[in-house]
């Protein structure tokens, strides 16, 4: 079988997981995808910090940058994190020169993502972003391709593991948030700034993200109302536990009058709902939509291994030659989003 020779920019929770995972999984991806992947480059910050793990052949790049230029790599996979440099010139220039993209960087995509998108068009290579919705969950497809018969309706739901598992801590064990927040960054779920996730900005890129999917508009993370979870104290928990509520972080995206409503809040369920029994690092999405009416994903929304099956699917569908439009349909017939204020109920 020909080599797909891959560029990995990120060592950490993810970029570790991803490595493992293509070499757990070698033979198998070599039978279903005819291609033998093969990690040929690597670059992260600290290589210190790399040494402990299984490198291979793989050529290390201090320059992350330099990687995605590299002629020695076919797809460059980023996993470094951030919006700004260096993966928005890493993936612009490997987009540029031809090559495939895969990235789990949703703070990217929210603020970049359809020039990106374009770029990909232009160049006609192939950016695979499953894993930055929702983890493991392999929602971007379900979105793109398992529904494309279907006019999407409303898409919502628990999209942050973080937040979910600190929210079901305090719950369940009576902890105060800060050690629960504390417990999910050493667990390797938070944002290496962790206000992405408590503050709701995180909810609010996927959420952009699965709407671009869902309704055919641009992204437009700005057009989204966001509210976090730093306010939410034991006391909340107990007095909503009373009334038979859960609090959980939900992002919802609908359909109304004028437009797309997209927010991101705290939200009391009632404890019978099936929202309510989503639990820990777990996450739910919703669609509903005319065709199926009511479809619910439910697994792992953070953590290095569910999210490197993400991001090994995209590098698999690379491998296979499958090359969808990375929204749906060309960013060219992507629609404007404007604010829609909030309908309160
Ligand atoms: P980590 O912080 O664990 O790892 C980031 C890696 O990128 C590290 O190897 C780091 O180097 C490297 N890196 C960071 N900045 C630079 C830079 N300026 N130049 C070169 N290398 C750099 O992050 P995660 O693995 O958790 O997340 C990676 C991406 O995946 C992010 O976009 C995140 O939002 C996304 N994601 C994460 C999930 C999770 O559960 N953790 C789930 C879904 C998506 P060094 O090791 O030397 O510090
Ligand atoms: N920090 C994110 C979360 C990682 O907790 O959901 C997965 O996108």
């Amino acid at each position: 079988p020909s080599l797909l020779r891959v560029g990995l920019a990120g060592l950490g929770t993810v970029g570790a997981s991803v490595l493992n995972r293509i070499r757990l999984q070698q033979a198998a991806l070599e039978e279903t995808t005819h291609r033998r992947i093969v990690v040929t480059g690597v670059s992260a910050r600290s290589k210190a910090k790399a040494a402990s793990l299984d490198l291979g052949e793989a050529t290390w790049f201090d320059d992350p940058i330099e990687l995605a230029r590299s002629g020695d790599i076919d797809l460059f996979v980023e996993l470094m994190g951030g919006s700004g440099d260096p993966a928005l010139t890493a993936v612009r220039h490997a987009l540029s020169s031809g090559k495939a993209v895969v990235t789990a960087n949703k703070a990217l995509l929210a603020a970049h993502g359809m020039e990106l998108a374009t770029l990909a068009e232009e160049r006609r290579v192939p950016l695979g972003f499953e894993a930055s919705v929702a983890g493991g969950i392999p929602v971007v497809k379900t979105l793109r391709e398992g529904l494309a018969g279907n006019v999407i309706d409303r898409v919502y739901g628990i999209l942050n593991g973080t937040c979910n598992y600190i929210l079901s801590r305090m719950e369940l064990e009576g902890l105060g948030f800060e050690q629960c927040l504390a417990e999910a960054q050493r667990l390797g779920y938070a944002e290496a700034d962790p206000t992405f996730d408590i503050d709701g900005f995180d909810t609010a890129h996927k959420l952009a993200i699965l709407s671009t999917l869902a309704f055919g508009t641009a992204i437009a993370a700005d057009a989204i109302h966001v509210e976090g979870i730093r306010t939410i104290s034991l006391a909340d928990i107990r007095a909503a536990d009373e009334l038979g509520f859960r609090i959980k972080l939900l992002g919802v995206a609908q359909r109304v009058a004028g437009g797309i409503e997209s927010r991101v809040h705290p939200t009391m369920v009632p404890k019978s709902s099936a929202i309510a029994q989503v639990m820990g690092v777990t996450n739910a999405v919703t669609v509903d939509a005319d065709a199926v009416r009511e479809l619910t994903l439910i697994g792992p929304g953070a953590g290095g291994e569910a999210t490197a099956s993400a991001v090994v699917a995209d590098i698999a569908d690379i491998a296979r030659g499958v090359r969808s439009a990375p929204f749906g349909r060309p960013v060219a017939a992507l629609v404007p989003t404007a604010p829609v204020p909030l309908q309160r109920h």
